[in-house]
């Protein structure tokens, strides 16, 4: 696993500490508040506002969040072993899954290279690469992509998914930088975009861990002119991950659509193979 962190990338501007789980955990604290210019808090619990946190435990690396009136706490992280994303790992639909057909597994020759230029927490990213793809992930978070590396870091030292976490590569910075300036040969196969949505209901697990992190990242404004970057870079095809009912980005029909229970894939084919489908 490879990256390179900051870039020009901007940090949330939220009220945002960073706390620690035990006294082992001070040193490491420090470095991370130091890093993020942010402030050491010993606890994060008061209900004035909401209040967010990086919390450094003995394990990993988590985002925690109370939400002001209420005393629950929320946590977020990186995990790709355990969990949702182990689940599917071992029991998933392999090439059978929506997004496999979606960035065209079936269809365009091995090994794909795929640009996640949305890449969040990795989940999809996690699933393109155990599926064999190539994987660039941007990020442009350093909050968000702080709990991704977190997460990729340990995943590296877990020998049943050693092999996938290979394939995958992290950038802190705008896709649309980066999308700009890569040169021709680079250009992958496949850009994969999940820009944040706004959400219609608040009440599920889900939607609490995506409403932390557009509370750390906002709503993805520039999502069209992300797509129409994509449009120009990808060589084969451009994917782009929508709440079913959401309405298509730019106003430009994609080639096809694969439509999930609560997802849509629209797929722009791109270059050559504009009149292929999955
Ligand atoms: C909905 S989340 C993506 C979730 C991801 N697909 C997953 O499986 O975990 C969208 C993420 O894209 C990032 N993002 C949006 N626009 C970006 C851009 N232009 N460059 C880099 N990252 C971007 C946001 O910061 C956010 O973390």
């Amino acid at each position: 696993m490879l990256y390179h962190l900051f870039g020009d990338c901007q940090l949330s501007c939220l009220p945002l500490t960073v706390t620690w789980q035990t006294p082992s955990c001070l040193a490491a604290a420090q470095n991370l508040a130091k890093t993020y210019q942010l402030n050491l808090a010993k606890t994060v619990g008061c209900n004035s506002s909401d209040l967010y946190s990086l919390y450094l435990t003995e394990e990993r690396l988590e985002l925690i969040c109370h939400y002001k009136g209420t005393t629950k706490t929320h946590r977020i992280f990186a995990e790709f072993l355990k969990g949702p994303l182990g689940y599917r790992r071992l029991k998933g639909g392999g090439r059978n899954q929506a997004i496999a057909k979606a960035v065209g597994l079936k269809s365009l020759t091995p090994p794909l290279t795929i640009l996640d230029a949305t890449a969040g927490l990795g989940a999809d990213s996690f699933v393109l690469a155990s599926l064999g793809c190539q994987v660039h992930l941007l990020e442009r978070s350093p909050i968000i992509a702080a709990l991704l590396l977190d997460g990729l870091k340990r995943a590296e030292d877990q020998k049943e998914i050693t092999e996938i976490i290979q394939k995958m590569q992290v950038t802190v910075e705008d896709a649309r930088k980066i999308l700009r300036d890569l040169p021709n040969e680079n250009c992958p196969d496949v850009v994969y975009l999940d820009p944040m949505f706004p959400p219609k209901r608040k009440n599920t697990l889900t939607k609490i861990e995506m409403r932390i992190i557009r509370d750390i990242v906002g709503d993805d404004v520039d999502a069209p002119e992300l797509l129409s970057l994509a449009l120009k870079r990808a060589k084969r095809r451009v994917v782009v991950k929508r709440p079913r009912s959401a309405p298509i980005l730019l106003g430009r029909t994609p080639s096809f659509l694969i439509t999930g229970k609560s997802n849509r894939y629209d797929i722009y084919l791109t270059g050559g193979n504009a009149n292929t489908s999955c």
